[in-house]
């Protein structure tokens, strides 16, 4: 049977740089508070005209030449985002033009900042069940188009990215070992964008309302990614026989940098073999985790054979992980 190996990684942020301090000048907030409360010190903010799959381009053509797959030889795109060009056609229909990749199947996954999990999940499975020799995942977010601007519990958190990965079929024992997925719909009300979908169409009143931004209630939030995280993490590692002191790279979810080190205490991770990059670029949702992955790879802080182990968290709720033999 073949295995679904990471053969390529790229990944792209715009040049906008927006700083703790800039945020000062927007919103009633500090540099300190929003160092301490998150581990945030600046992100990237997206220029006028790019959008999701303008970022994930960028990413995309990053991971296929270094997996050296044609995008021609492509046999699926998913794209992981919640902040998709438009509602339709998908981003990864979108990105299937730009990239020219005619014999491509693509489609959008909506799960949140678990996005790419999910992605990375599926991509697994069209693998492993012969249907697919190459796959090209994305996570690309442009969160500053929904972002309440006026709101500090929000505006602070969130920046633009993308990374993307190519997952080909191959002989040996590397690749995703292990995916788990799960979900909570019952948490929805705590983490959600309500405008421009069929219950609240786009009209003067949901503009006026703001209901085209995201609301969140924060705190709730960080107790229930905490731990989700930490259960899913601990169970990944259970389930495949691996204990914390296995693990060569833990790349988290960057929402929070308290969330994260919740996570490392749990299943056992040292900070020096956990991959942090959120003061750069903060929460960039389903982009986040291969940003990461990208340049842990680029640092020289991924080799061969690697165990690493992914986490993350999202709206839905949802939340996963993924175990790879890198
Ligand atoms: O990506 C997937 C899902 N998202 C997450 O995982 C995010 C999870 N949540 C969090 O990371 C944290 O809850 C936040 C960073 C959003 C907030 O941190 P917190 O420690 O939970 O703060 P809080 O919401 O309980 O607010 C504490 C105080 C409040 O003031 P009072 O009521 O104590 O006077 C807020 O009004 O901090 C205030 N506050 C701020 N102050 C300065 C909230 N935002 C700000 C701000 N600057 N930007």
């Amino acid at each position: 049977m073949k295995k679904p190996v990471i053969t390529g990684i790229g990944a792209y942020v715009p040049k906008g740089i927006l700083t703790n301090k800039d945020l000062e000048k927007i919103v009633d907030t500090s540099d300190e508070w929003i160092t301490t409360r998150t581990g945030i010190q600046e992100r990237r903010i997206a220029a006028e005209n790019e959008t999701a799959s303008d970022l994930a381009l960028e990413a995309a053509k990053i991971a296929l030449k270094r997996a050296g797959v044609r995008a021609r030889n492509l046999d699926y795109i998913i794209f992981a985002t919640a902040t998709p060009d438009m509602l339709f056609p998908s981003a990864a229909c979108i990105l299937q033009h730009k990239l020219g990749a005619k014999h491509a199947a693509c489609f959008d996954i909506a799960a949140g900042c678990s996005g790419f999990i999910y992605a990375l999940s599926i991509a697994e499975k069209f693998i492993v069940s012969g249907d697919a020799n190459n796959i090209l995942v994305v996570g690309a977010e442009v969160l500053s188009r929904i972002v309440d601007w006026s709101d500090r519990s929000t505006c602070v958190l969130f920046g633009d990215g993308a990374g993307a990965v190519v997952i080909s079929a191959m002989d040996g024992d590397r690749g995703i070992i292990s995916t788990m997925l799960r979900s909570d719909g019952s948490y929805g009300d705590l983490l959600k964008l309500p405008g421009g979908g069929s219950l609240y169409p786009a009209s003067h009143e949901t503009v006026d309302n703001k209901l085209h931004y995201i609301k969140m209630q924060g705190n709730e939030v960080f107790k229930k990614a905490v731990k989700a995280m930490e259960d899913i993490a601990a169970e990944i590692l259970e389930k495949n026989g691996f204990q914390g002191k296995d693990v060569d790279l833990l790349v988290p979810h960057q929402a929070n940098l308290r969330i994260i080190s919740a996570v490392q205490k749990r299943v056992n991770i040292p900070e020096n073999r956990t991959y942090i990059n959120i003061h750069k670029y903060g929460n960039t949702s389903a982009a986040s985790i291969p940003i990461a992955l990208y340049e842990a790879s680029e640092r020289g802080f991924l080799r061969e054979r690697d165990l690493v182990l992914c986490v993350a968290f999202g709206a839905g709720f949802t939340w996963g992980a993924g175990l790879i033999r890198w």
